[in-house]
């Protein structure tokens, strides 16, 4: 390395070149030139004989590593063992229930007396429960619904002409094969399409959707979507604050929810934590929750039965049932459903692939209906078989007709009196229903709650969450202070020499190694809670963008100013920085601007991510970028003029 005639030293004027030396590390007395290898040598003791045991020492460090994770993942298990335990919120009820638990146990060995005993009074409570649910009165029709998406340059129609309607007090159950477009369908008639198009009539009373209709219908998805942090209580208390109108008191929304609670035979457990429930239960609190919102219109339900053994599927059923007898429309998918399940549907809408209805009216007795149907068409029913069974597989395998001509069920439901008489009573309902309700409530709000209601539950629930998923918050605070401490000691008070000048500027860049840990942690956190928001919350008009996005950031600040705090303590005192309190105050203020910074720039990365992938991929560029533009590596005025005028 040749030394630039300023670094020579001694300078000044009448000083001989030949007595001038190079102020750099390594510099040998009077040299002008410093060789690489002196260099290294004196400022990082590397020498080029350590290269091949440097080499072995990485090799031994890998092989190490590798034992190490090898024997930990056989030995060591981080799941919890057995599985399936409830987890409560630690609170006061919390406690009193579990203690409780044995002794009704030895309640019910003692006696059976009592528990029949019980059970009357659990029916009459019951019974009260079904009363109080709100039944719908409208009815909502369905007619010549379409749906096309763009799919592979082309389009592709998805449902084609369907008709239908569903009535208070009667269950209709969607039937199909898999791929059929059954999901398909009910997201279409509970408006939440995103994409694609939609045509075709769907009336309430004979009258256009209102702006309440998404709130108004309850829509149970085929996935539990739930914050798992929340107890059963507080998920469905939460769901009932904020979509049930705005005028009903607060305290009656919490009556109605220990109804709910009750109706769903959830009171034992109504502490548990949703992430800790079993499938069944998971799918009585998504139930639940609908239930809590007093949907007025009709209650939606994506396959409730999937997953579920029999008994556990029919006692949903079961439940659906006395729902639609108190008065509730129900609109139901169902898989593969058993025979002694069929039976608990008033009507069947059957669907082929491509969205084609080949089957729309009541079940009867003992699927007498349906069997009629297809045995005018010349299929038998075999005795004691499951009619949802026989009309998929009769839909699937092609029948010949007589005179030899292959039977379209599509086309023949189309065709069919059946068909006419649907359309008939659809028609037959509009004209009914809209004179009979003339009384339109004409300030119906697209959510129920204000907005400030809207973002208070929001923050609360939130703050709940980062309380009871701790790792998170530990997470945070373990990063700052161990970065604190390595950083304010490694610099342990600086001096005022060339060199000390240099680590101050260090000491303050190394501040850099924080974003990557605390951005990593915070972006699945907000991923989760934005599909939680766009699958379940926001479709079903719980609360709005501006309630989320406030929510968020809300309950990011207090572990963000904490952290910032102690990682400003261990570092700026240790490393000697100046105590003067407007230079230290200042760094304060910067160090907590920037740990609010780190939050919301994970969060806002995470915001416009369509997917975890992209995520990932764009992170590193972030970080990168971050690190080298700063100005510490290199200042504004030294960047080469490609990076100046945009970076
Ligand atoms: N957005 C979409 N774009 C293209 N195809 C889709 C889209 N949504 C669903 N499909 C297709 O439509 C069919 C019906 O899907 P779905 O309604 O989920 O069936 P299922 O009856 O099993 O609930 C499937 O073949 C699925 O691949
Ligand atoms: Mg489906």
């Amino acid at each position: 390395m040749e030394c630039a005639p300023s670094q020579l030293v001694p300078q000044g004027p009448g000083i001989d070149p030949a007595f001038q030396g190079c102020a750099l590390t390594g510099a040998q007395p009077n040299a002008q030139t410093v060789s690489g290898a002196a260099y290294l040598q004196t400022t990082f003791e590397y020498t080029r004989s350590n290269l091949w045991r440097n080499w072995a020492v990485v090799i031994a460090f890998a092989v190490l590593y590798i034992l190490v994770t090898m024997v930990a993942t056989e030995t060591i298990s981080f799941a919890s063992s057995g599985g399936g335990a409830l987890v409560f919120k630690k609170s006061k009820r919390a406690k009193k229930s579990v203690k409780q638990a044995p002794s009704d146990e030895e309640k019910v060995v003692a006696g059976e007396s009592t528990s029949s005993n019980t059970s009357a009074t659990a029916a009459q409570n019951e019974e009260e429960a079904l009363d109080q649910i709100s039944s719908s009165e409208s009815v909502f029709t369905w007619e010549n619904v379409e749906y096309t998406v763009p799919y592979q340059g082309g389009e592709r129609k998805l449902l084609n002409k369907v008709n239908g309607y569903a009535k208070p007090g009667v269950m209709v159950a969607l039937v199909g094969a898999s791929g059929a477009g059954k999901s398909t369908l009910l997201n279409t008639l509970s408006q939440r399409q995103t994409m694609g198009v939609v045509s075709g009539d769907m009336l309430v009373d004979g009258k256009g959707l209102a702006r309440d209709f998404q709130r108004g219908t309850g829509f149970c998805e085929q996935m539990d979507v739930h914050d798992g942090t929340a107890t059963i209580r507080e998920a469905l208390e939460f769901s009932a604050i904020l979509r049930q109108d705005n005028k009903i008191p607060r305290q009656e929304k919490i009556d109605y929810v220990d109804k709910i609670i009750d109706l769903l035979e959830l009171h034992d457990v109504q502490d548990a934590l949703v992430s800790s429930l079993g499938v069944e239960q998971k799918k009585r609190v998504t139930i639940g929750v609908e239930l809590a919102a007093k949907p007025s219109l009709l209650l939606f339900l994506d396959e409730p039965t999937s997953g579920l053994d029999s008994n556990s599927a029919y006692s949903i059923v079961r439940f659906l049932k006395k729902l639609a007898a108190a008065g509730q429309a129900i609109v139901c998918t169902i898989h593969q459903p058993s025979s002694v399940l069929i039976q608990q549907f008033d009507m069947i809408l059957a669907l082929n692939p491509g969205g084609n209805t080949f089957y729309f009216g009541p079940v009867g007795q003992n699927g007498s209906e349906v069997i009629k149907y297809f045995a005018d068409r010349g299929v038998q029913c075999p005795p004691n078989k499951n009619v949802a069974e026989f009309i998929l597989e009769t839909a699937a395998k092609p029948v010949k007709r007589k005179d030899g001509s292959r039977i379209n069920w599509n086309d023949e439901w189309v065709k069919s009196p059946n068909n006419a008489e649907v359309i008939k009573e659809i028609g037959r309902i509009k004209s009914d229903r809209s004179q009979k309700a003339l009384q339109s409530n004409d300030e119906a709000t697209e959510f129920a709650a204000p907005v400030w209601l809207q973002t208070t539950m929001l923050t609360k629930r939130l703050f709940t969450q980062y309380w009871r998923d701790p790792s998170y918050l530990y997470g945070k605070l373990f990063v700052a202070i161990i970065i604190g401490i390595f950083n304010g000691f490694t610099f342990y008070m600086l001096g005022n020499s060339i060199g000390d000048m240099q680590n101050r500027m260090f000491t303050a860049f190394l501040i850099l190694l924080i974003p990557p840990t605390i951005v990593n942690a915070v972006v699945p956190k907000f991923y989760n809670n934005m599909a939680l928001w766009q699958a379940r919350e926001l479709p079903s008009r719980i609360y709005g963008w501006f309630a989320f996005t406030t929510a968020q950031v809300v309950a990011e600040i207090p572990i963000a100013i904490v952290s910032s705090i102690l990682y400003w303590l261990l570092w700026y005192y240790p490393a000697g920085l100046p105590t003067d309190s407007s230079t230290a105050g200042y760094v304060f203020l910067m160090t907590m601007l920037f740990f609010l910074f780190i939050s919301s720039w994970g969060q806002w990365i995470c915001a416009f991510a369509p997917s975890f992938t992209v995520i990932s991929n764009v992170l590193p560029f972030f970080f990168v970028m971050f690190s080298l533009f700063n100005g510490v590596v290199k200042s504004y005025s030294e960047m080469p003029v490609f990076w100046r005028y945009w970076m």
